[in-house]
């Protein structure tokens, strides 16, 4: 019985020793996984901070991503104006170089007219000659909106050309329309043309067209004009408008009336105009008098 009891005891003594170490174990469990824990807790809060950091990052990323965005478009729109701008600054300085290239050019043709050429400034009016060889040295086809009829190309000396397009194109601002009938004709041509007119009206052709060698018109520097209500004729340009607009303005383009009222050679052709070249123009304008005067 006592033996039993001691059994008992040891028993009871063992178990709560037993009960007491795991108590201990599990308090000591306990403390650590706490201490685990609390230091996964601080991770935990520490990476929560990290991360609305870099959320706050990122967001400020963002803004600033848009506001390049937003920067890039705006240059990218104010650089397609700009190059907009450079090539139409680039386009009119390159309209400005053709127009002094053509001023220059014109210039020295010019000059170079009179020296090479000196039989353009000759008169050419039953007293001078050209042969049957003669021709410009370079004739240029008359624009076709320029001519009256459109289907038969007209041709006229390449350096007086850029004159009388100017003087063409300046009338038709003004409301005058101006077209060209005949301009150059050679020494055959005009021949032709005499033998017909000949053929109708006799020795009275002799009033109104030269014979061969003798016209203007086989210098290349000659134009006839007809104008709007005169059905292409020549015969009533005198009362148009365009006769009044060419005798005020046709000296600014180096033109002059080579046959005027009451001249020596032919009758009255107010159609009839020769580029004489502005300096020339100019002053026969200023002085009231005409080429053969
Ligand atoms: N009508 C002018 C005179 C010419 O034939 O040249």
């Amino acid at each position: 019985m006592e033996k039993h009891a001691k059994l008992v005891t040891y028993i009871g003594v063992a178990f709560l020793v037993l009960l007491s170490s795991l108590l201990v174990y599990g308090y000591i469990q306990y403390t650590k996984l706490t201490a685990a824990h609390s230091s996964l807790q601080q991770e935990f809060d520490a990476a929560k901070v990290a991360l609305s950091e870099k959320e706050a990052l990122v967001g400020n990323s963002e803004a600033i991503i848009n506001e390049l965005k937003q920067a890039y478009a705006l240059s990218e729109e104010n650089g397609s104006e700009l190059h907009e701008l450079l090539t139409e600054e680039k386009n009119r300085n390159e309209e400005f170089e053709e127009q002094i290239d053509d001023i220059t050019g014109t210039v020295g043709k010019l000059d170079k007219l009179s020296k090479i050429d000196p039989e353009l400034l000759q008169k050419y009016s039953k007293v001078y000659f050209l042969n049957e060889h003669y021709i410009p040295e370079k004739v240029t086809e008359i624009n076709e909106t320029f001519r009256f009829k459109t289907e038969e190309p007209e041709y006229i000396h390449a350096k007086v050309a850029p004159f009388l397009t100017n003087l063409i194109e300046d009338a038709a601002e003004d409301g005058i329309t101006l077209w060209v009938v005949s301009a150059f004709r050679s020494f055959d041509e005009q021949k032709s043309l005499k033998t017909a007119y000949t053929t109708v009206y006799g020795s009275g052709a002799n009033a109104f067209s030269a014979d061969q060698g003798y016209s203007e018109h086989q210098l290349g520097t000659t134009v006839d004009f007809t104008t709007t209500g005169v059905g292409g004729a020549l015969t009533g340009f005198e009362k148009s408008e365009a006769y009044a607009w060419l005798t005020k303005y046709a000296y600014k383009y180096g033109f002059a009336l080579s046959y005027p009222k009451d001249n020596a050679y032919y009758v009255f052709e107010p159609w009839h105009w020769r580029f004489v070249g502005e300096d020339l123009a100019d002053d026969l304008h200023d002085d009231g008098k005409f080429f053969y005067d």
